[in-house]
């Protein structure tokens, strides 16, 4: 293969020259050159593995026989756009029908989150004619214009909020406006969207769409409160506004018991539009939108053709139907229980000898461990996260992340565990020594990838 026929030198050297600098590398400083993957491990071009634990995308693991072989059976066969009629697309938006509430019942398959949520916005303009939409603070929906404009976390480094985005504060009991000890922060968070929604209407505009991610994870791995999102749902609706849930990372049972993460609201909560992408395909680019009669009625009625070049081909469905299989057959909900619970028993169990660990939480294998200075004050401890080099989310970066592919086991929470554990230790020491320079690689702190055979894989920023 090509990649494994150029020195790690030369290939860092052509990508410096040929590919936008704006597409970052993770550890720029040193980075790491992946040839091979299986399972929840990464392997570099020295053979050395790495445990991966933020792969969401891999869910069933990286280059899963059954998928490799679906794919490549379908590819051989047919693989034309969906405006022929063909079984995979309709098998497989059965499968996925019955995964939701009956009350999504329509699908639209696209090939990433970006136009699962574009699209979305598209859905509820069009079936609601009005124009604004309701974000949560630090929001990432996606990489298109429209999606920029109702993310805060990239419109605040960009042009700016546009006059038809509200931002609602983030809904996060560690360290928001209203923490564990409120009485029912679900309420209060969700008044805060109704109190937004009025001021909209002062102003004479109209909302289209509440939007939010069903456990925000660019927000810090959050999850939110119970009642939060039946109660705003209530306001969105009477406001003549649809509820869009971001499943792109959450999905596909990741949370374990249920499938959905918007499910952890209640077996009564029902969204309007759900977008899904990243775990979908197992990394073939497939994703999907999938709302209600009304609504996708509604986008009919506007007489314009919706055609996705790429979206619900045979071979994109085959691929979609042999994740599904896997899931199943693999149990990987219960395992994404039990080795998430495990998983986060240990990282409490961390917290107590680490006072830079400020909160664990998480639910299934959707884990983030909240690093702080001061846990009293939850000073973000960002200087930390430099040494570590996990991958980190939040608004200060100082979350670090777990979302694996669905396989990982009890030895990898297990070694995850241990890895953490000596970092902080010797992130400590380091501290004392007041050095910034790493003992080992004489460079920086993520040393610890020198030092043993299996690490775990320290991705910065997001994916
Ligand atoms: C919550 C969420 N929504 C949407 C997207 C966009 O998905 P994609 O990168 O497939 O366009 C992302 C990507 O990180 C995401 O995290």
């Amino acid at each position: 293969m090509a990649q494994e026929e150029l020195r790690k030198e030369e290939t860092l050297a052509m990508r410096n020259r040929l590919i936008g600098q704006s597409c970052k590398l993770f550890y720029s400083e040193d980075p790491v050159k992946i040839v091979r993957a299986r399972g929840q491990y990464l392997f570099d071009e020295n053979g050395k593995r790495y445990l991966d634990c933020i792969s969401n995308v891999q869910h069933v693991g990286h280059c899963h026989p059954a998928i490799t072989k679906a794919a490549a059976a379908q590819m051989d066969v047919l693989n034309t756009n969906s405006r022929f009629l063909h079984d995979n697309i309709v098998l497989y938006a059965d499968r996925l029908a019955a995964t939701l509430p009956q009350k999504l019942c329509v699908f639209y398959f696209v090939n990433s989150g970006s136009e699962a949520n574009d699209l979305a916005l598209r859905l509820a303009r069009q079936y609601t004619q009005h124009e604004d939409v309701v974000v949560l603070d630090h929001a990432y929906h996606g990489h298109l214009m429209s999606l920029i404009d109702i993310s805060p976390y990239k419109f605040r480094k960009l042009a700016g909020q546009k006059e038809w985005v509200h931002v609602a504060p983030l809904p996060d009991t560690y360290r928001g406006i209203y923490r564990e000890d409120h009485p029912n922060p679900g309420q209060a968070y969700a008044d805060t969207v109704k109190d937004l929604i009025e001021d909209v209407h002062k102003k004479g505009r109209k909302i289209s769409a509440f939007f939010a991610e069903s456990l925000p994870s660019v927000g810090g791995q959050i999850i939110l409160p119970q009642g939060y999102f039946p109660k705003v749902a209530e306001y969105v609706h009477s406001a003549g506004g649809v509820f869009v849930a971001d499943e792109v990372q959450t999905g596909f049972g990741r949370v374990g018991h249920h499938f959905w993460a918007f499910q952890l609201q209640g077996d009564d909560f029902c969204p309007d539009i759900v977008t899904m992408g990243k775990p979908m395909g197992n990394g073939h680019p497939l994703a999907c939108v999938a709302t209600t009669a009304e609504i996708a009625g509604a986008f009919t009625a506007n007489g314009v053709e919706y055609f996705n070049t790429f979206g619900g081909t045979p071979v994109s469905c085959a691929v979609g139907l042999a994740v599904l299989d896997v899931i199943v057959e693999e149990d990987l909900r219960g395992n994404a229980v039990r080795v998430g619970a495990h998983l986060k028993d240990l990282l409490t169990k961390l917290k107590a000898r680490h006072e830079i660990i400020g909160d664990v939480r998480g639910v299934g294998l959707f884990l983030g461990i909240e690093l702080v200075i001061d846990r009293e004050k939850k000073t973000p401890a960002t200087e930390a996260e430099d040494q570590i080099c996990v991958s980190t989310d939040g608004p200060w970066e100082n979350v670090l992340k777990f979302k694996p592919p669905m396989c990982f086991g009890m030895e990898n929470a297990e070694l995850v565990v241990q890895c953490i554990d000596r970092i902080l230790t010797v992130t400590s020491n380091w501290k004392r020594k007041t050095s910034k320079v790493c003992q080992t690689c004489r460079k920086h702190f993520n040393c610890i990838r020198q030092s043993q055979v299996v690490t775990f894989i320290i991705f910065r920023g997001r994916d």
